[in-house]
């Protein structure tokens, strides 16, 4: 499988990135997942921007134009063994000479992509739904920007592997704000309900899809503070993302969410989900 690094397509093995880059040494960088279904790029326009709103939010050029990336994109998607793929960029602050936390003086940004095969979630986890726990969200106050300093995310999701689930839904201050690796929605008497998008958490291109097919086949929605007991007297229970698309959340905490089985309104969203993709 050919990777991108700075400019070049090689084999992942041929990839290879000094230690002195700070992506390594500080986390320093941003990062993208973008799904690919056959060989299409899914809302790209919307994953660049959001690209872009990191690199400003770190206070890094962006190395490429909107057109170039398209390029390096479309390359790689030709490139690559599979056509539903979910494609990984990263760009880190680049090598400097000696390890200092401030900024180098010239930055020539490391620019990294791979893509990976695209496995969604299982049909049996839509049919039977999956088990997530709660965990105090650690991380800082700018979860709205997509870096690759994940260790606080790392270890949030960490959390529901030893309980034996899938996900680590977060919460704040008694407060919703969203998974380790993705965001989550609360159904709750026919309403759909999400959390603001603010710093709290990454504002998900797949939470955008879900509120327009909302918006377009009548669900009612909401988007507000979502309060614990919401959370946990829920109807239904989602969790999205770029790599699990809809996914219901079942057991919380090992107790049942709603009947403790996929919710009619999740069938609903998972079905326009899949017409809207195609
Ligand atoms: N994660 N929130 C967090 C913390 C995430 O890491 C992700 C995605 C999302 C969902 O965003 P989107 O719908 O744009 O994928 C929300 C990606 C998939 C990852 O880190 O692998």
């Amino acid at each position: 499988n050919i990777v991108y690094l700075n400019g070049e397509f090689l084999s992942i093995e041929d990839a290879k990135v000094p230690v002195m880059d700070r992506g390594f040494l500080f986390g320093d960088g941003v990062y993208e997942v973008i799904p690919v279904y056959s060989r299409r790029p899914f809302r790209l326009g919307q994953h660049l921007q959001r690209l872009q709103a990191s690199l400003d939010g770190i206070g890094l050029a962006n190395p490429k134009t909107q057109q170039e990336w398209t390029q390096i994109i479309y390359r790689m998607i030709e490139q690559a063994d599979y056509a539903d793929q979910s494609l990984y960029l990263q760009i880190t602050r680049g090598v400097d000479s000696r390890r200092n936390h401030a900024f180098p003086a010239v930055v020539r940004p490391t620019i990294f992509m791979m893509g990976e095969d695209l496995s969604t979630s299982s049909p049996e986890q839509r049919e039977q739904g999956v088990a997530a726990v709660t965990a105090a969200d650690i991380r800082w106050l700018r979860c709205d920007l997509k870096t690759t300093s994940l260790l606080a995310n790392c270890l949030l999701r960490q959390m529901s592997v030893a309980a034996g689930c899938i996900e680590t839904v977060l919460l704040r201050d008694g407060f919703l704000s969203e998974g380790s690796a993705s965001n989550i929605f609360v159904v709750n008497d026919g309403m759909l309900l999400a959390p603001i998008k603010n710093h709290l958490m990454l504002p998900g291109i797949t939470y955008d899809v879900v509120l327009e097919l909302a918006a377009q086949h009548g669900l009612r929605s909401e988007v507000r503070d979502v309060r614990e007991e919401e959370v946990r007297s829920a109807d239904e229970l989602w969790l999205t993302s770029s790599t699990r698309e809809v996914l219901p959340i079942v057991t919380l905490d090992g107790k049942s969410i709603g009947k403790g089985v996929p919710g009619p309104v999740f069938a609903n969203m998972y079905a326009w989900y899949q017409e809207f993709k195609a």
